[in-house]
């Protein structure tokens, strides 16, 4: 299952990308808009520091719009991916930019309907976002189990990307039903180091050898 930072901060992503295990980056305009300095230098930047595909989503909401905008985003660097929230107009832009040869990013995905119409449109990832379905008493990773199947009954190639992911639970449960992708904020990928028992035995080691070689002979 590939890994990627769900970030627009250069320094987050930077550090993340030299451990090796990023395999893209995902933003949106919350994100975005937090950082200073233009946003379009700011994802040309991301698309130098890591090695895979780097969503930039539009803001427009009619078609046209998203298609200008998404114009745009493509032509950035040959990384980056155009998101496009699944409305009428979103499922339009993405069947036009997916016949251009524009990979797109169906986003804001709540029920497995959406992302039969996001797989339909020639999407190239569908982001269901399990963290605020869970906010809401509805189980996310049911629906990535959902679309899981659908994808994999009709072998649609669009790649299951959960989003909205909060701890490692979601992407251990994301990685056993086959996703394809988990976008995690940088302090979740952090969490997914941590095992108190690793540090317990490395201290263990550690004191071990050090109380063998201060022997004095
Ligand atoms: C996905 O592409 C979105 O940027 C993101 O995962 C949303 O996460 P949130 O629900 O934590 O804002």
């Amino acid at each position: 299952m590939k890994l990627f930072v769900d970030s627009g901060n250069i320094k987050d992503i930077e550090a993340l990308a030299a451990l090796g295990i990023v395999d893209g980056v995902t933003t949106n305009p919350s994100l975005l808009a937090r950082e200073p300095g233009d946003y379009r230098e700011n994802l040309k930047k991301i698309c130098q520091i890591v090695n895979g595909p780097v969503s930039g989503e539009v803001v427009s909401t009619d078609v046209a719009g998203m298609l200008r905008e998404g114009h745009e985003i493509a032509r950035l660097d040959d990384r980056m991916v155009v998101k496009v929230p699944l409305t009428r107009d979103g499922i339009r832009a993405c069947k036009t930019l997916a016949t251009e040869g524009i990979r797109v990013n169906v986003t804001l995905v709540f029920s497995a309907a959406q992302a039969l119409l996001a797989a339909k449109a020639g999407a190239t990832f569908v982001s269901p976002f399990v963290g605020r379905l869970d906010d809401v008493s509805t189980s996310g990773m049911e629906l990535i189990r959902q679309i899981v199947t659908i994808y994999d009954n009709y072998e649609f190639p669009t790649e299951v990307l959960v989003a909205s992911c909060r701890h490692p639970l979601h992407i251990v449960e994301a990685a056993t039903m086959g996703a394809d992708v988990c976008t995690c904020p940088p302090a979740v990928i952090d969490q997914l180091f941590n095992h108190p028992l690793t540090a317990i035995g490395l201290e263990k080691f550690l004191k071990d050898w050090e109380r063998a070689h201060s022997v004095k002979v």
